[in-house]
């Protein structure tokens, strides 16, 4: 039986030879469990859910099924990489469900910043749960519950379960391989699984996605200059060295337009918010002091590459008073 508590006297996991000797335990753990079973698992893209595929793949490979869904609020190039990380490189069975329009026509018109989350988490399981009912032989659901995620829980603070309120006819037994982990050996055990670096050191994200920072009604082509601006700024983080340096950076677009001028004519065009903050659990957080040569770079280059955009703007406010989110 897999370890479902985290042993008192249990040595951080800092060196990779800590964590092959954790992986090596696992994959035992998950042999004994799962014997010749089938496995389903929602893969994110995630650091979580990530290393969680990693270790099925070499413990049980094609016995783990991987469903990756694009519900259209990622992050550019994040389910290219998925597929090409996993299904490429690692031989995964991995199934791709484009659901971007099942996901967009649910939002359209929703404003309230909590019904709009409320709709995107529901509505993952429901496509999850399709998917799942398509398959034959899952007895077991993959998920990448991590030990924070089980103190929180306990303390009441929120309920972990990524893919947790499955309907009952998909109440699987569960793997949860790095359920003793903490976040910082879960990122060790990536990276001596051969997961690349921009997968293992990525900053959080929220599990709404891009959709609380495109903020009120979504709009696709919004949503678009999020996901564009937000490309940009991580490019120019990460060839300014502030890559894993930043705890969060990321661009918002807000609902409203401002004048401006473009092409020698009035233009009206929206906004694009940049936000950079440093914090430990994100319960405060303090601004990020880019340079300001950065920021003007930054600028100049969203306001032409990005269509519909003719301002930026840095936020400077800390948390509290604003949150890190902006919706
Ligand atoms: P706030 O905005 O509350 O954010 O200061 C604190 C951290 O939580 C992330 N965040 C979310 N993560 N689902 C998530 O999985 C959400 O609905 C959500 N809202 C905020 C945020 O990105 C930051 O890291």
């Amino acid at each position: 039986m897999p370890i479902l508590t985290r042993p008192e006297n249990m040595q951080r996991i800092t060196s990779p030879e800590l964590a092959e000797a954790f992986i090596e335990e696992q994959l035992a753990d998950i042999k004994a469990q799962v014997g010749d079973k089938k496995v389903l698992l929602a893969l994110s893209g995630g650091v979580d859910s990530s290393v969680v595929a990693a270790l099925l793949i070499r413990a049980i490979g094609r016995q783990l099924v991987c469903v990756h869904v694009n519900h259209g609020l990622l992050r550019k190039g994040e389910p290219e990489q998925v597929i090409r990380v996993f299904k490429d490189e690692l031989g995964a069975n991995l199934i791709y469900v484009d659901a971007v329009d099942r996901f967009l026509d649910k939002l359209a018109g929703v404003c309230d910043p909590e019904t709009k989350r409320k709709i995107i988490g529901n509505e993952f399981i429901e496509v999850f749960a399709d998917e799942a009912r398509k398959l034959e032989d899952i007895s077991f659901l993959a998920q990448g519950t991590i030990w924070p995620d089980i103190l929180e829980s306990e303390a009441g603070i929120k309920a972990h379960h990524n893919a947790g309120g499955l309907p009952e006819d998909l109440k699987f037994e569960l793997v949860e391989p790095v359920r003793i982990l903490f976040k910082d050996e879960v990122r060790v055990v990536g990276k001596a699984l051969g997961l690349p670096d921009n997968m293992v050191y990525r900053q959080p994200f929220p599990g709404p996605g891009l959709g609380v920072r495109c903020l009120g009604a979504i709009t696709r082509d919004r949503l678009e200059a999020v996901r564009e601006s937000d490309a940009i700024l991580r490019e120019e983080f990460a060839a300014a060295g502030l890559q894993g340096k930043v705890w969060q950076y990321f661009t918002i677009v807000p609902d409203f337009k401002s004048v401006g001028i473009r092409d020698g004519r009035r233009s009206d065009e929206w906004p694009v918010i940049l936000r950079a903050v440093n914090t430990r659990d994100a319960m405060t957080a303090t601004v990020e002091d880019v340079p300001f040569a950065l920021l003007k770079k930054i600028t100049a280059r969203i306001t032409s590459e990005v269509k519909g955009v003719n301002r930026v703007l840095y936020d400077l406010t800390p948390k509290p008073t604003g949150t890190i989110e902006w919706e």
